[in-house]
């Protein structure tokens, strides 16, 4: 029974592999299917939290992310960081400062499950700050497993593929998480532009938080600031009349 079990496992796992090489450029972008995340996986397929692995949605640099289920069919998403050819150094620059990490030994390996939790516990962080974000659901090493956004299987596109009907709206809520997040989460993003907003349905749900520093951190009102200057200038070329970023970024700021 439990040999069949097993069995009926690694074929799912193999029908993965399988699937990414079939979505994946294999000239740029190497298998993140390693041994070690093979158990991980077989870990949260035997306790329910997985149940299929489809394509891949996305392959980067830092991390491949896939479509997946569980086991009452619903769509996850699950994103599965680089170790080999991680970018560790400019990880550690986001990671020191962080009174969260200061316990992080700086391997490699260490760097990058740091990264993933880090991750983890910023979206949160945000969402109890009620900053529209991935639900995050599992993360252990270097995966993290967390809400799909999109819908009947098809990924929310990027803010920067849609048309928006009502800017001036979006533009709002999109400072208004910006001041959620450094406010009542202790956050600044720290990579915010029309790359990491993915645009549900008209609602824009921000992304890709790993790097999102506390704002202890030395850096955090330089990197708020590029943050409102990102989101203005994407604004700016919509016609938009807009405040400068410097008022926007002195009322999130003064807290008021
Ligand atoms: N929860 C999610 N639901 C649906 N799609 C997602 C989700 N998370 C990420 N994606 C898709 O995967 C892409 C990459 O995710 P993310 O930005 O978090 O990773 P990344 O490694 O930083 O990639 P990149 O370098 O492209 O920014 C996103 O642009 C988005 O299209
Ligand atoms: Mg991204």
């Amino acid at each position: 029974m439990v040999e069949k079990k097993i069995k009926e496992y690694e074929l799912k796992i193999d029908k993965s592999r399988e699937r990414e090489k079939r979505s994946e450029d294999q000239s740029t972008a190497e298998s993140v299917f390693d041994l070690n995340v093979r158990k991980i996986i077989f870990k949260l397929m035997q306790k329910g939290i997985i149940d299929q692995i489809y394509g891949a949605i996305s392959t980067g640099k830092e991390a491949n992310v896939y479509r997946a289920t569980d086991s009452d069919g619903n769509d996850l998403a699950i994103k599965i960081y680089r170790i080999t050819n991680a970018e560790t150094k400019f990880m550690w620059k986001y990671i020191t400062g962080d009174p969260r990490f200061s316990d992080v030994r700086k391997k490699p390996r260490n760097i990058v499950f740091a990264w993933a939790k880090k991750e983890f516990k910023n979206l949160n962080r945000a969402k109890e700050a009620n900053v529209k974000v991935p639900n995050p659901i599992y993360q252990v090493k270097n995966l993290l497993v967390m809400e799909f956004i999109g819908e009947n299987t098809i990924p929310a596109p990027k803010l920067k593929d849609v048309e928006i009907q009502n800017p001036n709206k979006i533009f709002n809520i999109i400072i208004e998480y910006i001041n959620r997040l450094y406010n009542e989460a202790n956050l600044v993003h720290g990579d915010l532009s029309e790359f990491n907003i993915l645009m549900d349905n008209d609602e824009p749900v921000i992304i890709d938080i790993s790097q999102a520093i506390t704002l202890e951190h030395p850096n955090s009102l330089r990197y708020l600031l590029r943050d409102i200057k990102n989101i203005c200038w994407y604004f700016s070329k919509l016609n938009l009349e807009l405040p400068a970023p410097v008022e926007i970024y002195e009322y999130i700021t003064k807290g008021e």
